[in-house]
């Protein structure tokens, strides 16, 4: 750093000044409102149940819901998507039904400029098996999950959005309790059907432990970072996660940024260092000071390090308790306004 200041300073080299992120926005999370924490689709987000509990399809967001966020500058869109909802069989058909009402959303975010993260919501499980790692399953499980499960259903989206280059393609949300290595081979597989099919589309990666900024450095980077291999320099790019409470999202509380910014300022470093480049697609907080004040922070970083920052999208839960709004009258709006002055198209 010193040794560029000198040589800036002698006009050697140019400093950019801070470029502002180029995409940001939120999630609209109705196709996976129904997904628990094992992989399974109609139930609840805790539930220990391997099999389906309810009946009721999830909802499909408005596409007024888009248009108010983009009202507000936002230009980055993640949606996620339970497996169980965009692939009915393992290995059968994309689910039609699904597919419609996703494709409806998707047209009408991407043709107005937007960018969507298409997100297969999952925690690296379908109904309590975990991809590609069997012995992990748990006792109730029904069926293994399989490598080739995996690039089969990606090798079908990813075909289906073949014509549409601002999807960006979520491989798997929040890994969890498994083998980082094994989970990277298993992405490698993913990543090579969906380019066989789509072969410049950009493609998120997360690590284990949920895909945590501060774990990412000592859990994720050895197995994750040899990913970048498998596509040209920025078609790669690492998904972060990260809540500023203690339980990681369980409450509404915020710590201080300085608790979090040494794990923001390693993990952004290494990537600078690889070439690599990344997302923040969910982080919350509730509506109080301290959450307004670390968004403020961290918005502020990204734009500083915009270079290896590419995007981030708020986690908005119209009905649990992250619930960011763009309603000016919720009380979630206080958070809103510290995100529009951020907002790219603001
Ligand atoms: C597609 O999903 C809908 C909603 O869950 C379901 O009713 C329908 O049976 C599925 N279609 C197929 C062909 O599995
Ligand atoms: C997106 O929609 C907004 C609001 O209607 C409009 O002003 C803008 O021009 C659209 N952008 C593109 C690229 O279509
Ligand atoms: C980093 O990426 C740029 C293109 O974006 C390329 O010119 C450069 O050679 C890459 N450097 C390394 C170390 O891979
Ligand atoms: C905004 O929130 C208020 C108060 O909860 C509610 O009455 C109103 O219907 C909401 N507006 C929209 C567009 O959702």
């Amino acid at each position: 750093m010193k040794m560029n200041i000198l040589l800036a300073a002698v006009g050697l080299i140019n400093i950019a000044p801070a470029v502002a992120i180029e995409m940001a926005g939120v999630n609209l999370i109705g196709l996976a409102a129904d997904a628990s924490l094992l992989g399974t689709a109609y139930t609840e987000f805790t539930s220990t149940s391997c099999g389906e509990e309810q009946t009721n399809y999830p909802y499909l967001d408005p596409p007024s819901l888009y248009w108010s966020w983009r009202h507000l500058g936002f230009n980055l869109i993640r949606l996620p998507v339970a497996w169980g909802h965009i692939q009915t069989a393992l290995g059968g058909p994309l689910n039609e039904t699904t597919l419609a009402g996703l494709d409806n959303l998707v047209d009408i975010i991407t043709g107005n400029g937007s960018t969507v993260v298409l997100d297969l919501h999952n925690y690296a499980r379908y109904d309590c098996a975990v991809i590609g790692q069997p012995l992990l399953n748990l006792p109730g499980a029904p069926k293994s999950v399989t490598d080739e499960h995996f690039s089969d259903v990606w090798a079908k989206l990813a075909a289906h959005y073949e014509s549409n280059p601002r999807v960006i393609f979520e491989l798997m949300n929040e890994p969890w309790g498994l083998s980082a290595f094994k989970w990277a081979d298993t992405m490698k597989k993913a990543i090579r059907s969906i380019r066989k099919q789509a072969p410049s589309h950009r493609i998120l990666i997360a690590g284990p432990y949920a895909a945590t900024v501060t774990t990412w450095e000592i859990r994720s980077a050895v197995a994750l970072l040899p990913l970048l291999d498998e596509a040209p320099v920025g078609q790669i790019i690492f998904d972060l996660h990260q809540y500023f409470d203690i339980l990681n999202g369980g409450t509404k509380d915020c710590l201080a940024w300085e608790l979090f910014w040494p794990a923001f300022q390693t993990v952004t470093t290494t990537l600078r260092n690889h070439n690599a480049t990344a997302m923040l697609t969910e982080f919350g907080g509730g509506p109080n000071e301290a959450c307004a004040a670390i968004f403020d922070h961290v918005f502020q970083f990204f734009d500083d390090n915009s270079d290896v920052w590419k995007g981030w999208t708020a986690w908005s839960n119209m009905r649990g308790d992250q619930a960011i709004s763009p309603n000016a009258s919720s009380e979630y709006y206080a958070l809103t306004k510290v995100m529009s002055k951020f907002a790219p198209l603001a």
